[in-house]
């Protein structure tokens, strides 16, 4: 650990170390968005369009980041967001980051497209721990999978649901470059993934006893449904820009869905977050966590768990100083009053939160 402290003291260390690292292809597939990468870009541009509003002179000498996330204490409020084929980033794969989770003191949301699979996973490390289901079987297939997840122990289960076609990813087709998972995908199988509706959202609810999160929510109106169906967690995310493109900036989406749910679910969010400053956005719209995908891989590729851990060591730092620094000392105290409207300063993109990169630090 000590050596992860001394090799990364900024976030944007991590994003060089994981460039130097990673293979031309497996890069881009991090890194990439869906077409021209506008929904991509409008995450960090969303982010960058909200300025804060400090309150001083308080008494800001005791600062706790912690926060319950479906009834588990957890040390900040973020989540891994699940990342398919993490096993080409590190060889540890989902299991390395669940024990860097469990380490650290967060939820991991383990992918159903990634290594080394669903028990392995739930075996790797303490923590309570997320599974995450793209469903590509019939109804058998899901109950297998629901009963699998349960008797590994997973608290909670999420199904996402804004890949109902899987997306032209241009770095992807440009690169030639081809996931793990996707070679081991049949095309056969996707359908299932197109046909996937409410009902069957229904019928999973029946099955699932323990939380259920629905992620890829982005309106007011699915929000609405999901929450009418005893959905827990309604996950606000647009993949970070990698399915739908000219999507809206998840964090401009949060207000409408807070509204709506109007605390019948808990509310998580992803999309371009990559500082402090961004998760305490988040949680003044409302959001109870926030999920990291991109940082997360930049991390694990950087090293592995170690590398994970010091991420978020650094995370809650960021975030630490910056809610003393709006003048409070609890996540509850933060709310829309905290936030100001503001124009960007920069050209958004998937890099834009660290602009010492540009300047070759
Ligand atoms: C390389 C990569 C793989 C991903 N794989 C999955 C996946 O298997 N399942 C899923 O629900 N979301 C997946 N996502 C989306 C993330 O869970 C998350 O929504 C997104 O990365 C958040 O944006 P951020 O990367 O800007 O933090 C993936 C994202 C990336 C970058």
């Amino acid at each position: 650990m000590n050596s992860a402290r001394d090799d990364f003291r900024l976030l944007q260390e991590f994003v060089k170390s994981a460039r130097a690292t990673l293979p031309e292809g497996v890069w881009n597939y991090v890194i990439g968005g869906a077409d021209s990468e506008t929904t991509l870009r409008r995450n960090r541009q969303g982010l960058d369009s909200l300025a804060f509003r400090p309150r001083v002179l308080r008494d800001v000498s005791e600062i706790d980041c912690s926060t319950a996330v479906l009834g588990v204490d957890v040390r900040l409020p973020v989540l891994l967001a699940p990342i398919g084929s993490l096993q080409d980033l590190h060889p540890g794969g989902g299991a390395t980051a669940a024990r860097a989770a469990g380490q650290f003191g967060v939820l991991h949301m383990q992918s159903s497209a990634s290594a080394p699979g669903l028990e392995a996973t739930a075996r790797a490390g303490p923590g309570p721990k997320i599974f995450q289901l793209y469903v590509r079987g019939d109804e058998g297939w899901v109950s297998d999978h629901l009963q699998r997840a349960a008797a590994s122990g997973y608290h909670a289960l999420c199904i996402t649901v804004d890949l109902a076609l899987y997306s032209r990813r241009e770095r992807d087709i440009a690169k030639r470059h081809l996931t793990t998972a996707r070679r081991h995908t049949r095309r056969e199988d996707e359908i299932f993934l197109a046909r996937l509706s409410w009902s069957d959202i229904e019928r999973i609810r029946r099955e699932w006893t323990a939380p259920l999160i629905l992620k890829g929510i982005a309106t007011a109106e699915d929000a609405a449904i999901a929450c009418e169906l005893g959905v827990d967690a309604i996950y606000v995310s647009n993949h970070g820009g990698r399915q739908l493109d000219h999507g809206r900036a998840t964090i401009d989406i949060l207000p409408e869905v807070v509204e709506t749910v109007a605390g019948r679910a808990e509310i998580m969010v992803d999309g371009g977050f990559n500082r402090g400053s961004d998760i305490a956005k988040a949680i003044a719209r409302g959001a109870s966590c926030v999920g990291v995908g991109r940082l997360l891989a930049f991390a694990l590729a950087a090293a592995g768990q170690d590398g994970v851990v010091r991420m978020l060591e650094i995370l809650e730092t960021e975030l630490r100083v910056c809610l003393g620094l709006l003048g409070v000392t609890r996540l509850e105290q933060l709310n829309e009053s905290c936030l100001h409207a503001a124009a960007p300063v920069a050209p958004a993109h998937a890099l834009s939160a660290f602009p010492l990169l540009e300047e070759g630090y």
